[in-house]
């Protein structure tokens, strides 16, 4: 049987605003979830058991990575005893905001339907995906998108050109997404002002194509906790600024920050004058319009 490999793409917040504690315990959100073109490979082998190898050290390869939980949801729900090898060439970076782990779930959810023959739809694949981890559903189709809800509710936005932006991490610093909504639910949510972000504008913005209006909208709620806990984080955010971005913005609960320029001409400026810092590691990058694609079949 032929293996399959598939380009997993990453995702950046171009608005995340939290509206309040879910009886779940997740928080409601209103967000605008965006994919780039920094992909992870993720490459579908047959076999008799289920393995994961992955090109970065810190990824695990058992049943902690989302894209073994995956394959293994897959295998339950639809009562398949076949294996499979899940073989991962990471680029997106770890730990920081920009859904690697998701996407790779998400590319094994898309992958499998293949392989295996399952002929699910779309909505039933970002069902099974809403079952592994919030973000998965968008990382399946990918593109421009409004979540609501846990950020699985989600709705198809135009974006009527690409975007042009510089993605940078800090290489050492790792963030927990549940201790960045727990820190936010507990300090700032209580003190919440209704209205103070303006998603209405963003849309707009987003609609019209206007770089700068989208820049000027940029806004996520995970930066009052993030940034003073993480000074580092911080410290990007501003250089960004200082070196010309039209707005920086922190991704999802981070570590990474992008800066948006004005085209792709800016963006390798901007590229080029952020880099020198061995601290952090940095990518050119524009949005793109799919999330999992399929790369090629190989025997
Ligand atoms: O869904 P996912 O596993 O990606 O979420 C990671 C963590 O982020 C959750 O355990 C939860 O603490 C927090 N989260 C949240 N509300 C959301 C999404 C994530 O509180 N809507």
């Amino acid at each position: 049987m032929n293996s399959l490999r598939l380009r997993a793409a990453g995702k950046i917040n171009l608005f995340l605003e939290i509206l309040g504690v879910r009886p779940d315990g997740y928080h409601d959100l209103y967000m605008v979830l965006q994919s780039i073109d920094l992909a992870d490979f993720v490459t579908l082998k047959p076999a008799n058991s289920l393995s994961i190898h992955c090109t970065h050290p810190l990824v695990p390869n058992d049943s902690r990575n989302l894209a073994w939980k995956a394959a293994e949801l897959i295998q339950k729900v639809y009562g398949i005893t076949q294996g499979i090898e899940i073989w991962i060439d990471k680029h997106i970076p770890v730990a920081s905001g920009l859904a690697g782990g998701s996407a790779d779930a998400a590319a094994v959810l898309v992958g499998l339907n293949q392989l295996w023959d399952l002929g699910l739809t779309q909505i039933q694949l970002q069902e099974l995906a809403g079952q592994l981890g919030s973000d998965i559903p968008f990382c399946v189709v990918g593109g421009t998108a409004l979540g609501l809800g846990r950020g699985d509710e989600l709705t198809a936005l135009a974006l009527p050109k690409p975007l042009h932006l510089v993605v940078a991490k800090p290489k050492e610093v790792q963030v927990s997404t549940a201790w960045a909504y727990g820190t936010y639910r507990e300090k700032y949510l209580p003190h919440r002002l209704a209205d103070r972000a303006n998603a209405k504008e963003m849309l707009a913005a987003l609609s019209a194509g206007d770089v700068h209006r989208i820049a000027a909208a940029l806004h996520n709620d995970l930066e009052a906790p993030i940034l003073p806990a993480h000074p580092e984080v911080a410290a990007l955010r501003e250089r960004f600024m200082d070196n010309g971005a039209i707005g920086a913005m922190m991704s999802g609960s981070g570590s990474a920050v992008f800066g948006l320029a004005l085209n792709r001409f800016e963006a390798e400026n901007l590229f080029e004058r952020m880099q020198g810092d061995g601290q952090i590691e940095i990518h050119l990058c524009h949005t793109v319009l799919g999330g999992v694609t399929l790369e090629d079949l190989a025997s």
